[in-house]
C-alpha cells in the first residue's frame, strides 16, 4: 500500500509542478477537483468525470452524514464503491457547508449543532465526529473542521475564531486513524489579517501534518485581497507539502493562484455554471441561452476536444438551454469540467518548462479577446 505523500517534481518561481499518492491512486497538481457535494458530480457519470482528465473528486460531509448517512455509506462498501468512482476522493469536513446551508446553528468549542435543510432534524458535528464521518466515507483526504468566518468580520472576532479552529485542527490529529494512503489536511483561517494568517499557518505546520488547506477565501474579499493573503500565507507553509486552496475559482483565479504557491483546487463553478448555460473557453466565458447562437453551427470552443465540442453546434446546445433539456446541463458540465482540466494540464506543462509566467500572459490574452 502506498504512503499518502506528495513529491515535488519541478518548481517554477513559487508555483509547484508535483504528484499526491493516495490509496487511491495519484493526482498529478497543480489539480483541480470537481465537486462531488452528494456523491455525483451533478449531471455526469464518474466515467465522464474520468473522461475530462479529473483524477480526484470532493465529496461532502455535510450532505453525506444527513442523506444517505455515513453509516450506511460504510456498510454499502464506501464512498468509493457507492458512487463507481475508484480514483482518490477528498472530502470537506461540514463546518462551512452548516454555515450556509444549515437552519438554527449554534458553534461553541465542542463544535457545531445544526438544523438540517432537508427535513429540519437536529444534528451535531464535533472534530472528532467530522473525521469519523470522512472515515466512514473512506475519503482519502480528510479535512480538519473548522470555522470560516464571513468577509467584513473584525480582527478580534476573527481571531477567536482562527484560534477555535486550531484547538479543532488538534482535536481531528489526534481523532484521525492513521492508515497508508490517507491523509488529514489542515486549515488556515485569518480572514484579510496578514498576522492572523501567519499565526494560523505557523501553528498547523508545527503540527506536521500531511497537507494544508487556505480557507476563508473567496467569501466576497475580491480577487486582490485572495492574491494577497496567498502571498502571505504560502511561504508560512511548508515547502513538501500539498497546498490547496477551498472553493476557487475562476480560471484567472487559478492561474494566480498557482503562481503564489496552490496544488490543489476545487470549486462548483463549471458544474454549476455549466447547468444554466454558461460555457468557459479559451475566450472567456460564453452564454449559450444568448439568442445570438441561433443558429450557430460552430461547436462551442474550436480549442476544445472534449465530446461536446466534438459532436455538437451551439445552436443544439442553445435549443437544449432553452427547452430546459437534461442533455443541455450534462454536455455543458463536460465541456465545462473538460476545459478546467486542460487548464490544469496546460499549467503543469508550463511549470515543467519553466514558462509559467509566459504560458499566463497567453491564457489572459485569449480570454479577453472575447468570443469570436
Ligand atoms: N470551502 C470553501 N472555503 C472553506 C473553508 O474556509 N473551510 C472549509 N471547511 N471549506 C471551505
Ligand atoms: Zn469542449
Amino acid at each position: 500500500m502506498t504512503d499518502f505523500r506528495w513529491d515535488k517534481l519541478a518548481t517554477d518561481g513559487m508555483s509547484r509542478r508535483g504528484r499526491l499518492h493516495t490509496a487511491h491512486g495519484p493526482v498529478e497538481t497543480p489539480a483541480f477537483m470537481p465537486v462531488g457535494t452528494a456523491a455525483t458530480v451533478k449531471a455526469m457519470a464518474p466515467w465522464d468525470v474520468a473522461q475530462t482528465g479529473a483524477q480526484m473528486v470532493l465529496g461532502n460531509t455535510y450532505h453525506l452524514m444527513l442523506r444517505p448517512g455515513a453509516e450506511r455509506v460504510a456498510k454499502l462498501g464506501g464512498l468509493h464503491r457507492f458512487m463507481a468512482w475508484d480514483g482518490p476522493i477528498l472530502t470537506d469536513s461540514g463546518g462551512f457547508q452548516v454555515m450556509s446551508l444549515a437552519q438554527l446553528r449554534q458553534l461553541d468549542e465542542t463544535g457545531v449543532t445544526f438544523k438540517s435543510h432537508i427535513d429540519g432534524s437536529t444534528h451535531a458535528l464535533s472534530p472528532e465526529r467530522s473525521v469519523e464521518i470522512q472515515d466512514l466515507l473512506d475519503a482519502d483526504v480528510t479535512m480538519q473542521l473548522d470555522e470560516c468566518p464571513p468577509a467584513g468580520w473584525p480582527h478580534d472576532k476573527v481571531a477567536d475564531s482562527m484560534r477555535l479552529s486550531l484547538r479543532w485542527a488538534e482535536r481531528c490529529q489526534r481523532a484521525f486513524r492513521e492508515r497508508p494512503g490517507y491523509g488529514l489536511f489542515g486549515i488556515v483561517q485569518g480572514g484579510v489579517y496578514d498576522d492572523l494568517r501567519r499565526e494560523s499557518a505557523r501553528e498547523l505546520s508545527a503540527m506536521d501534518l500531511p497537507g494544508y488547506a487556505v480557507g476563508g477565501l473567496a467569501v466576497g474579499e475580491g480577487q486582490a485581497e485572495t492574491f494577497r493573503v496567498l502571498e502571505v500565507t504560502c511561504p508560512e507553509l511548508p515547502a513538501d507539502k500539498p497546498r490547496y486552496l477551498m472553493g476557487v475559482g475562476r480560471p484567472d483565479d487559478i492561474v494566480g493562484a498557482v503562481m503564489r504557491g496552490i496544488d490543489m483546487f476545487d470549486c462548483v463553478l463549471p458544474t454549476r455554471s455549466g447547468r444554466t448555460g454558461q460555457a468557459f473557453t479559451a475566450r472567456g466565458p460564453i452564454n449559450l441561452k444568448n439568442a445570438r447562437h441561433r443558429e450557430d453551427t460552430r461547436p462551442l470552443d474550436p480549442n476544445c476536444d472534449c465530446a461536446t465540442c466534438t459532436t455538437f453546434s451551439r445552436a443544439y446546445l442553445h435549443h437544449l438551454i432553452r427547452s430546459e433539456e437534461m442533455l443541455g446541463p450534462m454536455l455543458l458540465s463536460r465541456h465545462n469540467v473538460h476545459y478546467y482540466q486542460a487548464l490544469m494540464a496546460g499549467l503543469r506543462g508550463a511549470i515543467e518548462r519553466g514558462e509559467l509566467t509566459e504560458h499566463a500572459q497567453a491564457l489572459a490574452e485569449g480570454w479577453h479577446a472575447g468570443d469570436i
